[in-house]
């Protein structure tokens, strides 16, 4: 009998309507499009405005895109993971309020926080369920509200980040397609570089906290770029040889959206074309979680049954993987 994959089976997405724009940045920041398009290869990013809004409205969104391209209905779901660093609330997990918001009655849900990496992280996690025979019907998102947690007067962060969410649907497949192969590392040494100071156990909310910013990003650019460049091409070129794979085999690479330059970097070890990779880093900027499924939701057309794909991220933690599937179906 055929081994048991998860294949992602429906893929949905969504961002919210606002477009800020690098015009508009630079009238609050000490920034230039030419800088930002040129050091990072962002145009534009979605922001989510209006009160009471978080990650879990936009992940909701996605779900129902997804359950409607399936025809399947909500209450046909068993098990919600969420891969967030923006979540609702600190507790109870964003998965939670996203199947209360969807309608999915009969699912368990859980977060998955590994900064950027968290959708490879959750995606790994959700194919055991099926591959285990646990259960049938999996959905995984991966989104965030960066804007809740950007500093919109410090120029080094606020042009990468932009909200997002994206979702798919996993189920077994007996025929060989679907995720064959995942590397998972973390090095928890790397926090001190890219990291939110306070609001969590070891330094709770405050007045002085808040008063002092720690509750947004905190990012030092360069040794997080250096890290990423060589972590997610070695990464890459590793999940591909101990597969046997070379660069004509591989139809497509999701890469993290952080930075243009950290992907171009990834396709050249991989020996890719640039037609081969997706970006959508000009109009979506670094949605943390929501970068790959995005990019999933938006090519969908363009994958076929077969496709070898490497999905691959670097992120806070630090955190960086890779994932290498077979494409299930034709859209
Ligand atoms: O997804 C999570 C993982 N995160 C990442 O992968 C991000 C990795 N890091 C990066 O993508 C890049 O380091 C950044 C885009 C964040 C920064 O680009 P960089 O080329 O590394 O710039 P830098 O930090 O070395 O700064 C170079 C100069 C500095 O000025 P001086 O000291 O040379 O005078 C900065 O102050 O650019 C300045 N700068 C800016 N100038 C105009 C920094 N931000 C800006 C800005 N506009 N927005």
């Amino acid at each position: 009998m055929q081994k048991i994959h998860a294949a992602i089976t429906a893929v949905g997405g969504y961002v919210p309507d606002y477009v800020l724009t690098n015009a508009e940045l630079e009238k609050m920041v000490d920034t230039t499009d030419e800088w930002i398009q040129s050091r990072t290869g962002i145009k534009e990013r979605h922001i989510l405005k209006g009160e009471g809004l978080g990650t879990s409205d936009m992940g909701t969104e996605a779900v129902k895109v997804l359950l409607e391209k399936r025809g399947i209905s909500p209450l046909d779901i068993e098990l919600v993971i969420c891969a967030t660093t923006t979540p609702d609330m600190q507790f109870p997990a964003t998965a939670n309020v996203i199947c209360d918001k969807a309608g999915m009655k009969n699912a368990f849900g859980y977060d998955i926080n590994a900064a950027c990496s968290g959708f490879l992280y959750a995606l790994t996690t959700g194919a055991q369920y099926i591959e285990t025979g646990r259960c049938k019907k999996v959905i995984v998102v991966g989104g965030d509200k960066m804007s809740s947690i950007v500093d919109y007067t410090d120029r080094a962060t606020c042009i990468i980040f932009g909200d997002g969410a994206g979702a798919v649907l996993l189920e077994p497949n007996d025929e060989g397609y679907g995720i064959q192969d995942s590397i998972l590392r973390s090095d928890g040494s790397g926090r001190i570089h890219l990291h939110q100071k306070a609001g969590g156990s070891v330094k709770p909310a405050s007045m002085e906290t808040v008063m002092n910013k720690e509750h947004y990003i905190y990012q030092e650019g360069q040794p997080v770029f250096k890290f990423a460049v060589k972590n997610m091409a070695d990464v890459s070129a590793e999940i591909m040889e101990r597969n046997g794979l070379t660069g004509d085999d591989v139809a497509w690479l999701v890469p993290h959206q952080a930075n243009k330059r950290i992907i171009s970097a990834t396709a050249d070890r991989m020996n890719l074309s640039e037609d081969k990779v997706m970006i959508n880093i000009d109009r979506y900027g670094n949605t943390t979680n929501g970068t790959l499924p995005l990019c999933l939701w938006e090519w969908q057309k363009r994958l076929h049954k077969g496709d070898n794909i490497i999905l691959a991220a670097f992120g806070g933690g630090f955190t960086w993987g890779a994932i290498y599937l077979k494409w299930a179906y034709e859209s």
